[in-house]
């Protein structure tokens, strides 16, 4: 259902697609009194059907751009239909090109649409292999392993990537073709239209025995697979007995989903691991407790599972995001929370951390700009460890920087206040980088005044608020602040800690002893 939910952002399809159409799948599968094994990969084949869809996503983007839209377009007409798909592919391009001039834009049509197939068949090949050993990694048996290499075929053998016919199209795959077109096409025309539509494509599309068996019981299967669904339902449909991951399974499917988040763009590859694998040396070495440490590590797997809710034209781009794509962009840690939410076990906790992997302890980071005392010690961790791997890491926008350069770079968000200093430490020291100059064997000499000011601002007090307690003024209070930097090292943990207390960043409970 993760997955699912996933898959449903990166095809532009609404929301719980995937488990409505395993809903209307199941009653269909009923009716026909299919037997169990069938069942089970009907149930697994709804819900899992565009599992490889994310694989090699920027070549799709690079030749007709926002591979959602695309993918919502295509969803909505008769692929086997040149004219149509000829039509849906010229207004992905145009849309792509917006404000080329026409005589380019025409020429450039022409070409798109003269390489449409060479560009998207070996996609589609790849993203048929790339679900399938998905499917493998998170322990599905072969049949339905062999149904996800069937993604776009069809009863008359026009489909793809194959071109298979009739019955060499399984008939999982038959079904729940049709049912995920059926609820697709009565959502956006309704359902009189949506039953012509598919009486129209009855042995084209569709397995006309099948066409006719789906509108003859159409009215007693549609109702409520229009709206949300609830996770228990889609459970219940599961036929016996239920597939289990144990913790093994879990780890393994876990990292199984930050492969496909990370196969969309080549300069992502390799990034959700590198992320697990910092933050959970990172979390050990801060000695949080076990199951901590692996809703840390499963969080870092899947902390970027949203941006499949945006298309990757805008992660490619090689310039500012304009407000619209950086508000979409912001929202991403929302999408992976809500995909994550529903899972059992360790499924909370890790949405919760996947929704705080931007949250800056200071308020200025996304999405929903929490502050330290919501910020927990994982989730700092899992932020500090995506801060650093990203900073070290090409962007389109940018090149990589160096390790020395993206720990520079964190420590000074440290004394921003936006980075924990303890996560951030443990996070640059687990990446190999020599640790801050010790300040254990600096004396350290404060007036007895000095003194005053720095315990008040240790207890949980502004600079302003110590002035008023000790009867001075902000400005004589504001010096002896800053002979506390001078002699305490504004670049210390301790001063980084004084900076962040003094502006009321945050909260003595934020800092170690
Ligand atoms: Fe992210």
């Amino acid at each position: 259902m993760t997955l699912a939910y996933a898959t449903d952002l990166a095809t532009g399809q609404s929301r719980d697609f995937a488990l409505r159409s395993c809903v209307l799948a199941m009653r269909f599968a009923e009716v026909l009194g299919l037997d169990t094994e069938a069942r089970r990969a009907v149930f697994h084949q709804a819900l899992l059907r565009y599992i490889g869809c994310n694989a090699d996503t920027h070549l799709l983007a690079t030749a007709f751009g926002d591979e959602i839209a695309l993918r919502r377009d295509l969803a909505r007409i008769d692929i086997g239909d040149k004219s149509q798909l000829g039509a849906t592919i010229a207004r992905a391009i145009t849309r792509n090109l917006e404000g080329t001039p026409p005589p380019e834009l025409a020429l450039a049509v022409e070409r798109g649409l003269a390489e449409a197939m060479n560009v998207s068949v070996p996609i589609l090949k790849g993203h048929c292999e790339v679900a399938q050993r998905i499917a493998e990694r998170i322990g599905l048996p072969d049949d339905i392993r062999a149904n996800l290499g069937q993604l776009y075929e069809r009863w008359d053998g026009n489909g793809l990537p194959r071109g298979l016919k009739g019955a060499d199209v399984s008939l999982p795959v038959r079904i729940v073709t049709l049912c995920q077109e059926a609820i697709v096409l009565a959502e956006e025309f309704g359902q009189a239209a949506m039953a012509e539509t598919i009486a129209r494509r009855r042995g084209g599309a569709y397995e006309p025995a099948l066409a006719d068996a789906f509108l003859a019981h159409a009215d007693a299967m549609l109702p409520g697979t229009d709206g949300a669904i609830d996770r228990t339902t889609i459970l219940a449909l599961e036929p016996a007995p239920h597939a289990l991951l144990d913790e093994a399974a879990c780890e393994e499917a876990y990292l199984a989903i930050a492969d496909m988040i990370d196969m969309r763009m080549p300069f992502t590859f390799g990034h959700s691991r590198a992320v697990a694998e910092l933050a959970d040396a990172a979390a050990r070495r801060l000695g949080l407790p076990a199951a901590d440490v692996r809703a840390v590590r499963w969080a870092a797997y899947t902390h970027d599972l949203g941006e499949l809710a945006v298309p990757v034209a805008t992660w490619m781009k090689p310039r500012a995001l304009t407000m619209r794509e950086a508000d979409a962009a912001r929202l991403h840690p929302y999408h992976g929370e809500r995909a994550l939410a529903g899972l059992n076990g360790d499924g909370p906790a890790v949405a919760a951390l996947v929704s705080r992997h931007h949250e800056r302890l200071d308020g200025t980071g996304y999405y929903r700009n929490v502050r330290a005392p919501e910020i927990s010690a994982g989730a700092r961790v899992l932020g500090a460890a995506e801060a650093f791997q990203t900073a070290r890491e090409d962007r389109p926008h940018r090149a990589a920087l160096s390790d020395a350069a993206a720990a520079a770079r964190l420590r000074a968000a440290v004394l921003d206040g936006c980075l924990c200093p303890d996560a951030t430490e443990a996070v640059l020291s687990c990446a190999g980088q020599p640790a801050r100059r010790s300040n254990a064997a600096r004396s350290v000499a404060l007036t007895p005044r000095e003194t005053e000011v720095l315990q008040l601002i240790a207890a949980g007090h502004t600079a302003k608020e110590a002035a008023r307690l000790l009867d001075i003024s902000p400005k004589t209070a504001d010096n002896h602040i800053q002979n506390l930097y001078a002699k305490i090292g504004v670049g210390t943990r301790a001063g980084a800690a004084l900076y962040a207390l003094e502006r009321g960043l945050a909260r003595p409970g934020n800092f170690a002893a």
